[in-house]
């Protein structure tokens, strides 16, 4: 699947349900969004026909996020049905981790084995007060099974927030350095509603890294290993068991690789974080559409895909997404 710039489209996002079992203040806005009804929301069995289309098409990588994946009914049954798709190499879950202790071997048994955890601080309270109420001790019980199921790679989202986890950055390097762990420092995207509040908080990537490199010796791992990998800079800590890797979206974005396409929960093809464009999938799929039909939409909807996004950290307070983050997935 190529786009107008060369790039090969091989990675599709897809957002289960928009509802979350967190409140996380710079994804979801404090007055909250109005949730999707039932009807509203793709079937699982959509989702695997989008998919399945995608994958002869030339789709290899797919991640499952929300909201929380894990809060939707029968998630983990729709996971072992997508390891049979032929050519889908690649099964992926991103997750807030709250209910992992319960469902990490689970998942492990339908074949995922690639995971990564929304975690922005080490201590209780200040976790509680970024998520409106999470459990520390959870994510934590959670990310441990994880660990004894066998999952690899384990991978650690932290959003990097001023004047919130910037204290905390050398507790995660050193999370990274005492567990087979790649901890992601995610610059704040100044997405939606929710970003209001945060208006002043973007931390960029570089600071962060003088702050680690001051105490760790950090060593790049050469970017892409494989065709399908997200968009983090990589790098070994030294001596330790785990990798730290860093997200620019902001500071250094990184369109001209992007090999990326999102699905919503309510069945909206969007084209870049950014783009209001929406593609409407579920329409197409209630009107009984053909596969060649939906095969037509997904190549007329990449053709759309625009060449970059313009996001800078100076438009904080103006940067209005037309979707709120947690009705994208990330
Ligand atoms: P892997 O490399 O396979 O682990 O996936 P990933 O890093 O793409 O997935 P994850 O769900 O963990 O996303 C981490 C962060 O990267 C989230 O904050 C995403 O919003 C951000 N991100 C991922 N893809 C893009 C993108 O295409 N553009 C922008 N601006 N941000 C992205
Ligand atoms: N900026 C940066 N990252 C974000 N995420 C959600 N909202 C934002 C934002 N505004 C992250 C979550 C999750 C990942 C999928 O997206 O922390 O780990």
């Amino acid at each position: 699947m190529r786009d107008k710039f060369n790039r090969d489209i091989n990675y599709l996002r897809v957002s289960v349900t928009d509802r979350c079992n967190l409140h996380c203040t710079y994804c979801r806005p404090k007055e909250g969004i109005s949730l999707k009804g039932h009807e509203d929301i793709l079937r699982y069995e959509e989702i695997i026909r989008v998919i399945c289309v995608a994958v002869k098409m030339g789709l290899i990588k797919v991640r499952l996020t929300g909201g929380e994946p894990l809060v939707r009914r029968g998630f983990v049954d729709f996971l072992a049905s997508l390891k049979g798709i032929n050519g889908l190499m690649d099964i992926s879950l991103t997750t807030n981790g709250i209910l992992l202790e319960e469902f990490a071997e689970r998942i492990y048994q339908a074949g995922v084995r690639r995971i990564n955890i929304s975690l922005d601080s080490l201590n209780k309270d200040k976790y509680a007060r970024i998520t409106n109420g999470g459990d520390l001790n959870a994510v934590l019980r959670g990310i441990a099974k994880t660990e004894e199921a066998g999952f690899s790679p384990i991978k650690i989202n932290t959003v990097a927030i001023k004047g919130f986890n910037d204290d905390e950055v050398l507790a995660f390097a050193r999370l990274a350095a005492d567990k087979p762990f790649q901890v992601r420092f995610i610059e704040l995207m100044p997405l939606g509603q929710a970003n209001l509040a945060h208006g002043k908080d973007y931390l960029p990537a570089a600071e962060l890294m003088r702050s680690i490199s001051a105490h760790f010796e950090l060593e790049q791992i050469a970017d892409k290993k494989n065709k399908s990998d997200g968009p983090a800079k990589i790098y070994k800590i030294k001596g330790g068991r785990g990798e730290i890797g860093f997200i620019n979206p902001v500071s250094s974005h990184f369109c001209a690789t992007c090999n990326r396409l999102r699905l919503t929960a309510d069945g909206k093809l969007l084209l870049c974080l950014l783009n209001k464009e929406e593609i409407d999938l579920k329409k197409a799929l209630r009107e009984n559409c053909s596969d060649a039909e939906l095969e037509k939409l997904i190549r007329e909807a990449i053709l759309l895909k625009p060449k970059q996004h313009d996001m800078t950290c100076t438009d904080m307070h103006l940067k209005k997404c037309h979707r709120e983050m947690s009705a994208i997935g990330g």
